[in-house]
């Protein structure tokens, strides 16, 4: 918007004016890290930026992995940040969300819990002169300045293409009955994911090798999530070859139904975040893929954005992606990382890429496929 409008020389200055007037004024924030200059036209970035994090069940990824990474990209780039989780809780979300904008955070970015909540926390932040950056998921209709994330879309794809490949090297290539278990709907990024993976199994589908007889939310929850399975199983019969599953937390659920049935490793399941249990799971044998995204990218790109918004810098080389707004119907500059797809075979380029220590992946009854394997 800024971009487009007339008086761009008017809001940057005025932009400069508020941030020098923040900088002078709200001597409860200093730089972090190794800057202590604060002031004068210094290129460091001076202003807390804060972070809410969703939740620490739907996913492990939230605290084993972003909480850090973010903690130590901010840290690296002379910022001083506070990293708080809602708890999977609207109202806590909302309570960190006033905390922050009355501590004097420069930046806020946000991974919302729903688009109403996590809109109605932007709106708040911008009202009080606080930059936005939704961060993995974006907000609809919240109106933040910039979007980081993985091409979700891209990610929704190399499920489809994965349990098709699962499948294709089981020999199952015709007469294939799938399910999909979906995200949780106030995800924006569940929408995403499907798209993709509806996306690729649509020529299967079409061409009538693969039937869909099953199409639910498993809410981001392992048990929901194995109990729609479950359901689903004993509707079709037990005629089910392969499931899609949105995420690693759920595949855990649907799993240990399979399980039950003695029909792990049977029936190819999908997932995404390369957690712990998800690369044991496949080393294992029990689930075919999961979808690795490195979330230091992620960070990295979002410490670099939150610098430029304090900076008042423009970042369109940082955010050379657009995502829309469905509700705002307005295209958000996005910095969108690329995923990647993970079968057994390469477990071992997670490690090497540093998300995981061979040790926190190798214990107990994986150990030996991850000496063949190679992962040590
Ligand atoms: C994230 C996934 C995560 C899921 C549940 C999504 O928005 O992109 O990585 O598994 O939320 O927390």
């Amino acid at each position: 918007m800024l971009k487009r409008s007339p008086g761009v020389i008017a809001g940057l200055a005025a932009l400069m004016l508020t941030l020098a007037a923040c900088g002078g004024s709200s001597g409860g924030t200093t730089a972090g890290g190794g800057s202590s200059s604060s002031s004068g036209g210094s290129k460091a970035a001076s202003g807390k930026v804060g972070v809410i994090l969703p939740d620490s069940q739907t996913s492990p990824r939230w605290e084993a992995n972003d909480r850090p990474l973010l903690s130590a990209a901010f840290k690296a780039a002379g910022v001083q940040a506070d990293i708080q989780n809602a708890d999977g809780d609207t109202s806590k979300f909302g309570t960190i969300c006033d905390g922050m904008i009355n501590a004097g955070v420069k930046v806020l970015l946000i991974v919302n819990l729903d688009s109403d909540s996590g809109s109605a926390c932007l709106k708040k932040a911008q009202d009080a002169g606080v930059k936005t950056i939704d961060y993995d998921r974006l907000t609809l209709g919240g109106g933040a300045s910039y979007y980081v994330s993985f091409d979700n879309v891209a990610v929704g794809k190399l499920m489809g293409a994965g349990l098709e490949k699962c499948l294709t090297d089981m020999g199952k290539t015709s007469n294939v009955n799938i399910v999909y278990i979906n995200g949780d709907p106030t995800d924006n990024n569940a929408a995403l994911f499907k798209q993709g993976y509806v996306e690729a199994t649509k020529p299967l589908i079409d061409s009538g090798k693969y039937k869909l007889v099953g199409d639910q939310t498993g809410k981001w929850d392992e048990d929901i999530a194995g109990t729609a399975f479950e359901q689903l199983y004993t509707q079709n019969k037990g005629k089910i070859d392969g499931v899609v599953s949105a995420n690693d937390t759920m595949a855990g659920g649907i799993i240990a139904r399979l399980k039950a049935q003695k029909l792990n490793g049977k029936v190819p399941v999908t997932g995404q975040d390369a957690s712990v249990a998800g690369l044991q799971a496949i080393l294992a044998g029990d689930q075919c893929m999961t979808v690795y995204k490195a979330i230091k990218k992620e960070a990295d790109a979002a410490s670099q954005l939150a610098i430029a918004l304090i900076q008042g810098k423009d970042a369109s080389s940082i955010a050379t992606g657009t995502v829309q707004d469905t509700v705002l119907k307005k295209d958000v500059p996005s910095a969108l990382e690329t995923p990647q797809a993970i079968y057994k075979a390469n477990v071992k380029d997670v490690i090497d890429d540093g998300f995981w220590k061979a040790s926190d992946i190798c214990k107990g009854a994986v150990v030996a496929e991850c000496t063949k394997l190679g992962i040590q």
